[in-house]
């Protein structure tokens, strides 16, 4: 069996997790499952990096020993995942007695094979990067990283002989063009290491300075820097030196990180893998930064963002599924409530929720709520077969290679096909011309391909994935499902089997209001009043003209979705706006409400309407019943239920 190791930083405790931890924890999660899928056994390590300067300031600002308070934050790192729907199989802290004894083993034996020296060195020294830097490295002066100005430190300390292995490493990257990916990151760790000498590496801090870490095994004077300790963790969770899962997961290793610490895993840790005789690591794969206004997400910035609550509000699911398809690998993304809750409405609550919802609709309306048997399929049939095939093809292939935004740009493809085929075959026709055969085809093509997209969404969204295959009366369990199988198989559902009633996975979300209130605006002259505005709704006064509740009784409301809306030519205030109101058909309604809701903004919501009124012609289209909506100053609002039901249920 092909075997996958891959590895997440390790997070400093200094500072609580955030949406950046969050992000690369969720993609290792998703290459977890994936792969899993794939069917490759995987292991899947994460934990917390406890040692350093950093951490014993943060552990004296908090009034902590730094032991007491590693152990709090680690608890919350380790605490969290669970909550993201993230499964690690091993959480590792630097601060384990087994890590410690491993990392001490490991410079023993770096130090009798001769690759560890003492000597004498002055450098500049950031306190927020635990390293020196060369005068080279530093712009205008500062840390590149912090933009301040770093301590210049003389010292007598231990080295690691890293300069050594500076042309293998080289000749190693060049012989495995896929070794640091995304393109851009091998290059640039190309031209550092053709740029000249590489310095052999600080492996040390005297206790005087810094006593909260490793001892050195041959210098109790002196502890390990925090980078030396660190890296070892992936090989120390694995029980070097002979571990039983050091011979099944190493060198199978990908390890996942931002492009923040580079330089430590593309040219530390080879070199030092090599140093102590052991095969470099598979893959390095590195993502760029979530940004807020242009600005690295970091703590120090002071400008968050708290992972849970945006899971809570949108969803495990809609969070995760945003976090992977908004970020490309190795390019920066911006990070927005309102783009969140936009992806989330455009891709989920509309081309995936509605997919879903109007489908289960039809098969209870056409065949009692069970997956029917397909006759012979046409042309179109080939078409979307071709489709669904070359779609989940892709997304395999991409996903592969850490590419979760464009894989699922890809599945998309299939998803959007998926609705336009729907409208095209019109099952609603197909019921009315009584061409069951046809009809019985068309959905059990849809079907099948549900089954596909959700199978495929498996790895990103596992809660929502598994709903969505039980809705579709799938019993297996998601985790066992072979991929490969599912992209080029055809025919997996089978005849007969219930789905669900109704889907409501995705229920639309109201975009967040702005922070900062936007500017009053200027009280208007009664000349400038807009034309448009309607009268303010009149204050409520006494019920006019009573009716019997028979009366009432004889109007029908129903919940609708919107499937599209378009202007009605000629007709300023007039939208022409598709619904589905559980007819087993779209039905059309002519709705005056074109001056405060563009076309786009209402695909996908619910509206009431009143089902039973009497089809009449404005501007000469056909309205097949009433939208209701409230008046306000300066609006209109609709109507809808507080959270989305079956299109057609009854309004009562
Ligand atoms: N402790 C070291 C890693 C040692 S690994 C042997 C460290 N820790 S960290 O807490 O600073 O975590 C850095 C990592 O957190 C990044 O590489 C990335 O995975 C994630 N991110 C932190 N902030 C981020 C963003 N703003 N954007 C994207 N990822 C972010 O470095």
């Amino acid at each position: 069996m092909e075997r996958f190791y891959i590895t997440t930083p390790i997070y400093y405790v200094n500072a609580r997790p955030h949406l950046g931890h969050a992000h690369t924890t969720i993609l290792a999660d998703a290459m977890t499952r994936f792969n899993r899928l794939m069917g490759r056994e995987v292991h899947f390590l994460t934990g917390t990096d406890e040692h350093g300067d950093k951490i014993v300031k943060a552990a004296e600002a908090a009034g902590k020993s730094p032991q007491e308070y590693c152990d709090e934050i680690s608890a919350i790192f380790k605490d969290l995942w669970p909550k993201l729907g993230i499964e690690n199989t091993q959480f590792i802290r630097t601060t384990d007695p087994e890590h410690k004894r491993l990392v001490q083993m490991a410079l023993q034996q770096v130090y009798d094979s001769g690759d560890i020296y003492f000597g004498e060195y002055g450098g500049h020294y950031c306190f927020g990067c635990e390293r020196f830097y060369t005068e080279k490295e530093l712009v205008d002066g500062l840390c590149p990283d912090h933009k301040t100005k770093p301590e210049y430190i003389a010292e007598k300390n231990y080295f690691f002989r890293m300069a050594k292995y500076q042309q293998w490493l080289l000749d190693h990257i060049k012989a495995n063009p896929d070794f640091i990916r995304p393109e851009q990151y091998r290059s640039e760790v190309v031209s550092l290491l053709e740029s000249g000498a590489l310095e052999d590496l600080c492996i040390s801090r005297p206790k005087s300075r810094l006593d909260w870490g490793v001892e050195l095994p041959f210098d109790k004077d002196y502890v390990a820097y925090v980078w030396f300790d660190a890296l070892l963790n992936y090989l120390t969770a694995l029980g070097w030196p002979d571990g039983e899962m050091m011979q099944r997961f190493w060198p199978a290793a990908n390890h996942l990180i931002a492009k923040d610490i580079l330089k430590p895993h593309a040219v530390f840790w080879p070199t030092m893998l090599k140093a102590m005789g052991l095969e470099p690591f598979q893959h390095l794969n590195v993502h760029g930064y979530w940004l807020i206004k242009d600005t690295k997400m970091s703590k120090s910035l002071g400008n968050v963002v708290e992972p849970l609550s945006l899971a809570g509000k949108y969803g495990l699911s809609g969070f995760r599924y945003f976090l992977l398809r908004e970020m490309s690998l190795g390019h920066d993304s911006s990070f927005s409530e309102e783009a969140l809750c936009g992806r989330f409405n455009s891709d989920l609550a509309n081309d995936l929720g509605n997919l879903f919802s109007r489908t289960l609709a039809m098969t209870h309306k056409y065949f009692g709520g069970q997956i029917p048997q397909a006759g012979q399929g046409g042309p179109d049939e080939e078409e979307l077969m071709m489709l669904a095939k070359d779609a989940c093809l892709n997304y395999q292939r991409l996903f592969e290679r850490f590419q979760t935004a464009k894989a699922l740009d890809s599945l998309w493809e299939l998803v959007r096909g998926l609705n336009k085929y729907i409208d095209t075959q019109a099952p609603w026709s197909l019921f009315k011309e009584q061409n069951g055969s046809r009809l019985a085809t068309v959905m059990y093509c849809v079907l099948e391909c549900m089954r596909k997209v959700a199978v495929h969404l498996w790895p990103v969204m596992p809660e929502a994935a598994s709903a969505m295959l039980a809705q579709l009366g799938v019993a297996e369990d998601p985790a066992s499902i072979n991929l490969p199988a599912e992209a080029e198989g055809w025919g997996n559902l089978s005849a007969g089997t219930e789905v669900a009633k109704a889907s409501n996975i995705f229920p639309r979300v109201e975009p967040p209001v702005a922070d900062t209130p936007a500017e009053p605006a200027p009280k208007a002259k009664q000349a400038d009043k807009p034309k448009a505005a309607p009268a303010a709704a009149p204050a409520p006064q006494g019920p006019k003209d009573p009716i019997d509740f028979e009366d009432f009784q004889k109007i029908e409301l129903r919940v609708a979705t919107v499937l599209e809306a378009s202007p009605v030519p000629k007709a300023d205030k007039l939208l022409l706006v598709k619904l589905d109101a559980g007819d087993g058909e779209p039905r059309q309604v002519v709705a005056g409400i074109a001056e405060f809701w563009k076309p786009e903004d209402l695909v996908g919501r619910q509206v009431v309407v009143v089902a039973n009124l009497k089809p009449r012609k404005l501007r000469g289209v056909e309205s097949q019943g009433m939208i209701l909506a409230v008046k306000r100053e300066g609006g209109l609002e609709l109507l809808a239920p507080s959270a989305q039901v079956t299109p057609g249920s009854a309004v009562s």
